[in-house]
């Protein structure tokens, strides 16, 4: 009799319980509930952190000593894509850009007469595809490349005044039947103690230790991107009136051509965020991965193939870029600005709001920051997407991914690795 009406009494317990309902429910469960009593009808059954879409952008998942692509990183599952640029295109570009700079200025440019165009040149991170492509790209076009094995050898040189390095070699340049010697006076990836890569304080140092000891023969400045070109602007080149070359069309460059730094380029991040968060919106809404992109969606936001192109095979968009110098650096004074062709908001019904864990491999990156978050920042509201922006410290990527420690709270993930080797770090994460 007594163990009956303890048994009673135990369930009586749990019918009170149950009655209560959420307010003893363990905290993750609590939302979920909510979400349900809002969610249509037919709710989608739950996805497994795995089958999540995923983008990768701006670092494409690929070896960093060889520049082969990582297929399972990039093809991690079916709606996993790569956005980034084209960074051979890009390279040629400012390469190119730098050239015509020199052929139109050419009775200046050799500023103490010596036969010998000199120019300085700022690398981001050695083992970086998009900063040995610009490197590549400069040494090509000014004459100053060696090829190993087919390629062009992208190492950094130290210092070479006498023109002794074996990493490049002395062009020559003829112009209005004169020749001159082009030279790589010195090089060197701008990577802090601390590890971080592309590093503008570092540049800004280097150009004060390069120009106290051979600053006449300086006739150019180059550099991999913006970040590290504006501080050398800055620092030395300003004030000296040597024409200064970037990359990423970041505001205050563009701004700085008013002022003589030589030109940029823009690597399209406002088609490039646009993309990075439009593949996830895709996948997530479960339509054709073309939409708002090749075809235009119900809002009409569409891009023409003037400003990317995807290539199946690697499962990755790729923007094109622009030079931007004297003649046209009014039309990019704003970076942050949302390219006009795909501004138009979606309607909150049919794409209803997704939730994506979205990261920054380094949040001092002077692109990605000053550039690229604003854009995604502008995009995800238009996109319906509530993008948690974590920013990592450039130098390990467990500072990233240690943030990452439950999966099951987004929808999607777009992530952008401090190293292109490390994608398993972060696909390990989602398969658990
Ligand atoms: C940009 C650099 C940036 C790097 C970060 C490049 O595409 O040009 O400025 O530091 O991306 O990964």
């Amino acid at each position: 009799m007594k163990k009956l009406l303890a048994l009673l009494l135990a369930l009586a317990m749990v019918f009170a319980l149950a009655a209560c309902g959420g307010s003893e429910a363990p905290a993750e469960e609590a939302p979920a509930e909510d979400a349900a009593a809002e969610a249509p009808a037919e709710a989608p059954a739950e996805v497994a952190n795995k089958d999540k879409p995923l983008v990768w952008f701006n670092r494409q998942p690929s070896n960093s000593s060889t520049g082969e692509l990582d297929m399972a990183a990039l093809s991690f599952n079916e709606d996993t894509y790569y956005v980034g640029f084209d960074a051979n295109q890009g390279a040629e570009l400012q390469g190119t850009m730098i050239l015509d700079y020199i052929k139109a200025n050419i009775d200046t440019i050799d500023r103490n007469g010596d036969g010998v165009i000199g120019y300085v040149l700022a690398i981001g991170d050695i083992g970086h595809n998009d900063s040995i492509a610009r490197t590549r790209g400069v040494r090509s076009a000014l004459g100053t490349a060696v090829e190993v094995d087919g390629a062009i050898n992208s190492d950094p040189v130290g210092t070479n005044v006498d023109g002794s390095a074996t990493a490049v070699v002395d062009g020559t340049l003829e112009i209005d039947g004169k020749t001159y010697v082009v030279r790589e006076l010195a090089s060197q990836e701008m990577k802090n103690s601390a590890g971080a890569t592309w590093d503008a304080a570092t540049a800004g140092n280097a150009i004060l230790t390069w120009s106290s000891s051979f600053g006449d023969q300086i006739d150019i400045v180059a550099s991999n991107n913006d970040g590290m070109g504006m501080a050398m602007f800055n620092g030395w080149s300003q004030a000296e009136g040597v024409p200064t070359f970037g990359y990423d069309a970041n505001s205050d460059a563009v701004a700085a051509i008013a002022n003589g730094y030589g030109g940029t380029i823009s690597q399209h991040a406002d088609v490039q965020a646009y993309l990075t968060l439009r593949v996830l919106r895709n996948a997530l809404d479960g339509v054709d991965i073309d939409t708002g992109i090749g075809t235009a969606d119900d809002a009409g936001n569409v891009l023409s193939s003037d400003v990317f192109y995807y290539d199946e095979a690697a499962r990755s968009y790729y923007a094109l870029n622009v030079a931007v110098t004297a003649e046209n650096y009014q039309d990019f004074l704003d970076s942050t600005v949302v390219y006009a062709p795909v501004s138009n908001q979606l309607d909150a019904t049919a794409h209803p709001e997704k939730s994506v864990w979205l990261n920054i491999y380094n949040s001092a990156d002077n692109f990605l920051g000053s550039t690229y978050q604003p854009l995604l920042q502008n995009y995800d509201d238009l996109l319906n997407l509530k993008v948690d922006y974590i920013g990592g410290d450039g130098q390990t990527e467990a500072n990233i991914t240690n943030r990452l420690s439950d999966p099951s709270l987004y929808d999607a993930f777009a992530i952008n690795m401090v190293k292109t080797d490390n994608g398993a770090s972060y696909t390990a994460l989602l398969s658990q």
